[in-house]
């Protein structure tokens, strides 16, 4: 079976008639025992710059739940190193060594040839396609406004508080940084799908704290920058919005296949907002805590809501948490795989 007629590509272009596809947002990682007894020998950083292991924690997740997308394993902060931004992980989040705090900072950022620099990935790409060949594979990138969100602030927030002041104190200092990290991007995603990625996510998981002018602007051109690069790629665009409500009517024109909802929104009122996407969500990871009837309940519930699941991507609304129980990871991808009319 070529790829193009999994469920999941063809509910990109929204032409699936078969059961609605399943894949996890952070489908690999702490809540897996393999993943941890992966991490137990080596860094996070590590993990990200070694092929053999990125394949072996892609396909961990499909292994254990057949689920219908693969997703390579790095980080979307990963980009910043070769940039000559220093960014650690410890217990607790991200960190940046030197974030930046006003225009002259932007200066010192490097541009830099992306299969020079992070070989990693591609060989990561190409390892993984070789031990899941059947799997479409999602390569993703960062949007350039969440990782400036990071680059500014330094690491993890609430509110990207440093980020949101630095839009509006240094106007086109921040311009400038957004079509910095747009070009770098594109080339990015770009050079995923040569390596062979079947599909690529834009993750703008910081987005929502902008006004509804500032989203145009710091996210709305930089999507639509990126993916028109990639337009004739043929491989399917996914941009997951975290918070999306307030901007649907923007992110209806967007230049891409399909979008990711937030377990915040209503996935029926996105699916209505965005006639011709595919909408891909968006059940709560909370949810996963409940009984194993509880996740039945509300996963079968979410399905129901929407008219037409030729464009549906089943997902959680946000990426699955620590500690999250296995048995109800089974019952909500053996729920969304077993639905029928
Ligand atoms: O989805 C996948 O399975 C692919 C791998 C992936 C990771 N990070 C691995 C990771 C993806 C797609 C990401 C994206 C990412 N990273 C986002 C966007 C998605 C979202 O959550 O909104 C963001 C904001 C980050 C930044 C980041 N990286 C944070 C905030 C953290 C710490 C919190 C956490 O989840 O641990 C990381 C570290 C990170 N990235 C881990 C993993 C598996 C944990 C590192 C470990 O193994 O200790």
């Amino acid at each position: 079976m070529g790829l193009k007629d999994s469920n999941f590509i063809k509910a990109c272009y929204g032409r699936n008639d078969g059961p609605v596809p399943i894949w996890i947002m952070r489908q690999a990682g702490r809540y897996l025992p393999e993943y941890q007894a992966v991490r137990e020998k080596v860094t996070f950083l590590e993990l990200c710059r070694t092929p053999d292991l990125i394949a072996e924690v892609v396909k961990q997740p499909i292994d254990r739940f057949d689920l219908d997308a693969a997703i390579l394993f790095s980080d979307i902060l990963t980009i910043l190193e070769p940039m000559g931004v220093k960014v650690g992980f410890p217990e607790g989040g991200p960190e940046i060594e030197a974030p930046i705090t006003g225009p002259d900072d932007i200066n010192r950022l490097i541009d830099f040839d992306i299969e020079a620099e992070m070989p990693y990935v591609m060989n990561g790409v190409k390892k993984i396609k070789e031990i899941l060949p059947d799997k479409p594979l999602i390569g993703f990138a960062g949007s350039p406004f969440t990782v400036a969100c990071y680059l500014i602030q330094g690491k993890g927030s609430k509110n990207f508080d440093f980020a949101k002041k630095f839009i509006h104190k240094y106007p086109s200092a921040a311009r400038r940084l957004i079509d910095f990290l747009s070009v770098i991007t594109a080339r990015y995603l770009k050079a995923q799908v040569d390596a062979g990625a079947d599909a690529v996510q834009l993750f703008e998981s910081w987005g929502g704290i902008l006004s509804r002018e500032d989203f145009k602007t710091m996210s709305i051109d930089a999507s639509n920058k990126i993916f028109g690069t990639l337009a004739s790629a043929e491989a399917p665009r996914i941009l997951f919005v975290n918070n999306i409500a307030p901007y649907l009517d923007m992110i209806k024109d967007v230049d891409c296949e399909a979008v990711g909802i937030d377990y915040r929104t209503s996935l029926a009122d996105a699916a209505r907002s965005l006639p011709g996407k595919a909408v891909q969500g968006n059940l709560d990871p909370a949810v996963l805590f409940g009984s194993v009837e509880h996740v039945r309940e509300k996963t079968s519930r979410l399905l129901d809501s929407i008219d037409d699941l030729s464009r549906l991507i089943f997902n959680l609304g946000h990426g699955i948490m620590v500690e999250t129980p296995i048995e109800s990871v089974y019952a909500m991808v053996e729920e969304v795989h077993n639905y029928r009319r």
